[in-house]
């Protein structure tokens, strides 16, 4: 997601912020941005693309000096609410461009917000959802910029890191943290802020972290706390000893396990973002477009490729259950050469993490000219396939570094199922009250998906006996088939293990002659009115010498004879499982590959976006 930096003390603040910038890059961004406060007042540099773009811009007026000030707040921008471009990019603004705020992190609320400053006569520049913050303060400001920030904060709902400085406050930096990260650097003479350590360490290694909702007062020679309500704070310092490496990975060995690990966060965003409250939660899709007319579809089509295919695998069950409507998953790259028979009625879902896979959208434009409606799903903002599709749900997993995908697939799981139940509900297939449990069941699933995460050793410990098995099949049925067929993706794409996945049903008709006594067999069980059937299943594999690992749900104690090692996931909706189900398997892949000594981050031969055929 989006980088933070902040910097008061004695140097020139452009090439500090600037620097810190860089140490942030690997967060993934397409703008960047700086306001600083010197003796020319205050001073907004923007631009899309990559920080070389920003510093052509400073330098181009002022040479390679800087622009005169010790003190500012800078911005590397992940799209979230606008397509990437000069005007959304932050830093952003009040009205009299006194007060610049730059954020990290989603204001939900911001329409609502966006409508009341608007009636209170402020004129909105971007799109973004981050600018009603610095309108708010401006608001609220009668002289104390603390005040007016404390008084800002009790409207923002959502999640947020800011940094805010105003030019007739000139002499400090204000921050704030609410489910975003943010930590400050204290220096000598100096004090930072920075939405991760690496942006720091050339300064210092003394941080303070701040826990939600806590405010950074930052001045030069030190650096005051406060809760929500402006009440002072002690804090107490920590030091780094990490290298600048291994803290951008958030402590994190690897991205790939980093990104494992946010996926609670990741879930709840993408949710979230989807959900409205007027007497009782409900599906708002009507702010991306989708009307009633869409509901009227004959067929939905899901298209795309790899993990985003396997998404698209679980979304046909999900539309066929929830809905009740035909629905397919294609393959991208052998739809576009097949002779499709599509109908302008037929609705067609695209699913691509980058939004750039060039089979995919060969499909779509394939399914366009047959005159069919788009609805895309793509986590990268002003994506092709974001420009080109009638609608777009965005996932909101943020910047996927890792070239195995993870928190992208399950946000995209959840999209598919939102578009499912909404569909089921205009259809008249699911009731006002069966959509209340289907919501709450997926609001548990963040909370569901960190609990199988604190038990990651488990999965750790089995890998570490079972990393050496040349042979993985992963097995289930329906939902399960599903994710059997990303789970043994994952496996392939970063240990390299022969792995396979089959529909439970099929083993006897072939696979089964390749078990032996060096396979090990996955067995995912969660579609509880088929137990009986993939506990005969597991037994024909035993008997052939393979090793068994199940995973069910907790409390099913129906495989624990049949089972070599059984993992528990929480129980949710069988419908529903493929979020969960599918963190195992990726935390089985990703140590696989670190017992191997390979690096899961960059597996030979992939590439993250493949934009050729
Ligand atoms: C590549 C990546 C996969 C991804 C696939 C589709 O093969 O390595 O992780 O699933 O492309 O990418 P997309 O960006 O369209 O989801």
């Amino acid at each position: 997601m989006c980088g933070i930096v902040g910097y008061i003390g004695n140097e020139e603040a452009v090439p500090v912020l600037l620097n810190g910038l860089k140490r942030l890059e690997y967060r993934g961004y397409d703008s960047a941005g700086i306001a600083v406060l010197g003796q020319a007042g205050l001073l907004v540099r923007k631009s899309k693309g990559a920080l070389p773009s920003l510093e052509d811009k400073i330098a181009s007026e002022t040479g390679q000096g800087g622009l005169n000030a010790v003190m500012g707040i800078g911005h590397t921008r992940w799209a979230t609410h606008g397509e990437p471009s000069d005007i959304n990019s932050h830093p952003h603004t009040d009205v009299s461009g006194k007060i610049a705020v730059v954020h990290n992190g989603i204001i939900e609320n911001h329409a609502k917000l966006k409508a009341w400053l608007e009636a209170h006569g402020v004129v909105f520049r971007s799109e973004t959802d981050t600018e009603v913050v610095a309108h708010l303060i401006d608001f609220h400001y009668n002289g104390d910029l603390l005040q007016a920030v404390t008084e800002a904060l009790k409207r923002l709902e959502g999640s947020y890191a800011l940094g805010i400085i105003c030019e007739s406050d000139p002499d400090r930096i204000i921050a704030v943290r609410k489910e975003s990260p943010l930590v400050v650097g204290a220096g000598q003479g100096e004090n930072l802020i920075a939405s991760d350590v690496p942006a720091l360490l050339e300064h210092t290694r003394d941080v303070y972290y701040l826990a939600d909702r806590e405010i950074a007062v930052l001045y030069r020679d030190r650096v005051e706390f406060f809760n929500e309500d402006g009440q002072s704070l002690q804090k107490e310092k920590s030091h780094v000893d990490w290298d600048a490496e291994a803290a951008e990975k958030g402590g994190y060995e690897h991205f790939m396990l980093k990104e494992i690990n946010e996926q609670p966060k990741a879930l709840t965003d993408t949710l979230r973002a989807r959900l409205k409250n007027e007497g009782g939660t409900s599906i708002n899709l009507e702010e991306i477009g989708f009307d009633a007319s869409w509901a009227e579809a004959r067929r939905v089509v899901i298209a795309a490729c790899g993990t985003a295919w396997h998404a698209g695998v679980i979304g046909k069950h999900a539309f066929e259950y929830f809905a009740q409507i035909p629905a397919d998953a294609e393959i991208a790259s052998e739809y576009r050469y097949r002779n499709p028979l599509s109908d302008p009625k037929d609705i067609f879902i695209i699913i691509s993490q980058s939004g750039e896979t060039a089979d995919t959208l060969a499909a779509m434009r394939m399914a366009r000219k047959a005159g069919a409606r788009i609805i895309a799903i793509t986590n990268v903002v002003g994506s092709t396939l974001a420009r080109e599709a009638d609608l777009v749900m965005y996932t909101w997993a943020g910047p996927e570094i890792a070239v195995a995908s993870t928190k992208a697939f399950t946000t995209q799981l959840m999209c598919v199922y939102l578009i499912a139940l909404q569909f089921g509900m205009l259809r008249g297939v699911i009731a006002k009250n069966e959509l209340t449990s289907h919501i709450e069941a997926l609001e548990q699933l963040s909370g569901h998906a960190t609990r199988i995460l604190s038990a990651q050793e488990n999965i750790q410990r089995f890998a570490s006996r079972q990393f050496n098995k040349t042979k993985v099949f992963f097995m289930g049925r329906l939902f399960d088939y599903a994710v059997s067929l990303e789970s043994a993706l994952k496996l392939k794409e970063v240990s390299y293990t022969h792995s396979e996945a089959f529909a439970a049903g099929e083993l006897k008709h072939g696979p089964i002659a390749l078990v032996d006594t060096s396979t090990l067999v996955v067995a995912i069980c969660t579609q509880t009115a088929l137990f009986d059937k993939m506990d005969s299943n597991i037994k024909e594999v035993k008997a052939r010498g393979a090793a068994a690992l199940v995973i069910t749900y907790d409390g099913v104690d129906y495989f624990d004879k049949t089972a070599d090692e059984v993992f528990r996931i929480p129980r949710t909706e069988d419908s529903l499982t493929p979020i969960l189900s599918v963190i195992p398997c990726q935390l089985y892949a990703y140590y696989c590959a670190v017992q191997r000594g390979l690096d899961p981050d960059k597996p030979r031969n992939l590439a993250k976006s493949v934009t050729v055929e």
